[in-house]
């Protein structure tokens, strides 16, 4: 492991980090996306990780989303649902994106809830390899699209091509 490595704290979303996830205006129009998962955070329905350096600040995100079974689905119990993982491009491959996938499986085992889902996109190669290195496994393709309210309150919606995959944590490690 390198040293900064050993430096990376995980933590919580907190209300100030909010103009950092942006990225300099790279997600901007997330904003209100942001503003909601921490305010679910708040209510205990969502868990907003950061991962952060001394030095660097935050240098990668994941959000997990608790969601009601959907029987549309076929999915019988709760689950999370993650989203918006990412590594700042300088900081990737170097196990920041595995610390925070660790913390998201820990956190899913406090809560008691074993499948975390996510939507890869398809063209997104490197996503789905490291994400099948964790043990997630291709559910089905979700084709379509995805409706967000931008940062300006405009209606968007943005064309969907991924995989829907899924990881199921085991029993023994939830004793
Ligand atoms: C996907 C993503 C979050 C992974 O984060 P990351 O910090 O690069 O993840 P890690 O460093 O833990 O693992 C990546 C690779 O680095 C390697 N690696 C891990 N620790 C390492 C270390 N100490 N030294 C060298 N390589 C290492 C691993 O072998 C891993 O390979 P694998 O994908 O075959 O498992 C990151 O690549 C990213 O932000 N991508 C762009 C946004 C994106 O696509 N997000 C997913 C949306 S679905």
């Amino acid at each position: 492991m390198e040293n900064w490595l050993k430096t990376v704290n995980i933590r919580l979303l907190r209300e100030e980090d909010l103009p950092e996830l942006e990225w300099g205006g790279e997600y901007k129009r997330y904003r209100r996306i942001y503003r909601e998962i921490y305010r679910n955070s708040q209510k205990g329905l969502s868990i907003p990780l950061i991962a952060e350096t001394a030095a660097e600040g935050i240098v990668g995100q994941v959000f997990l989303s608790q969601k009601e079974p959907n029987l549309n689905y076929g999915i019988r119990t709760r689950y999370y649902f993650l989203s918006s993982f990412r590594v700042r491009a300088e900081f990737r491959d170097h196990g920041v994106g595995s610390l925070l996938l660790q913390e998201c499986e820990k956190q899913a085992r406090l809560h008691r809830i074993r499948d975390i889902y996510l939507n890869c996109e398809r063209t997104n190669n490197r996503a789905r390899w490291f994400y099948q290195e964790h043990g997630f496994k291709v559910v089905r393709i979700d084709e379509g699209t995805w409706t967000y309210v931008n940062d300006e309150g405009f209606v968007v919606t943005e064309p969907e091509n991924a995989y829907l995959m899924k990881k199921t944590l085991s029993w023994i490690l939830f004793k």
